[in-house]
């Protein structure tokens, strides 16, 4: 048994060195589009239902800006408690989780698993195509901003036609156990897809 152990901690290296290389470039967010602001602001609702139809990718790239991108001096779309941007960003896809690294405008792949198990207490969750987690280790400000970038999300889902639903419903636990986190630090989810045309 003994000498296979080298060839099983390469294979591991190897495989968890592929995973930790996954990374898509994002197209550069649309900055200027978008309906008025005070018309996003009325139009922002809860809708519980989604259509399988796949986020294209200059769609997600401007999900995420509006949630946690870094708009000027280094600094985010939201505000944070004594700037301390202490928060992190998972897209979670059919295809596994991502984390969005703001300054490469990149999404880089944390796990293979498809969490939509543990994230689907409410059936809507099952046909959707994106679920963003909130995530942060500051009890008082990490949640803050989670709120405001689940907010900025809901008005550009308002202002692109897309439906959201901002969920505390879910497998705290086990979303916890995929992003090898303590539980406490995994906030808030926001699912997300287009509506059936
Ligand atoms: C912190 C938070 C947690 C929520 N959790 C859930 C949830 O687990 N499931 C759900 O269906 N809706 C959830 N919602 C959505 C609310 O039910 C919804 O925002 C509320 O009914 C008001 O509707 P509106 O967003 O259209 O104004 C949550 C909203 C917030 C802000």
């Amino acid at each position: 048994m003994k000498k296979f152990l080298p060839l099983f901690a390469l294979v591991f290296a190897f495989s968890s060195e592929a995973l930790a290389l996954e990374e898509i470039k994002l197209p550069a967010p649309d900055t200027k589009g978008g309906i008025p602001l005070m018309e996003a602001i009325s139009r922002r609702q809860t809708v519980r239902e989604f259509s399988p139809k796949a986020i294209d990718d200059q769609t997600l790239s401007e999900i995420l800006y509006a949630a946690w991108g870094i708009s000027h001096d280094g600094k985010r779309t939201v505000p944070t408690g004594r700037d301390m941007q202490n928060m992190r960003l998972f897209a979670a896809r059919k295809d596994g989780v991502w984390e969005y690294d703001a300054a490469a405008n990149s999404i880089k792949k944390v796990s293979d698993i498809d969490v939509t198990s543990y994230l689907a207490k409410q059936d809507f969750v099952e046909t959707s195509p994106l679920t963003l987690i909130y995530t942060g280790t500051d009890s008082q400000y990490s949640p803050m901003a989670a709120a405001s970038a689940y907010q900025n999300v809901g008005l550009y889902c308002a202002s692109r036609g897309l439906n959201n639903v901002v969920r505390g419903y879910f497998d705290r636990p086990m979303i916890a156990k995929v992003l090898g986190m303590e539980e406490d630090d995994v906030i808030i989810t926001q699912t997300i897809g287009w509506p059936y045309m």
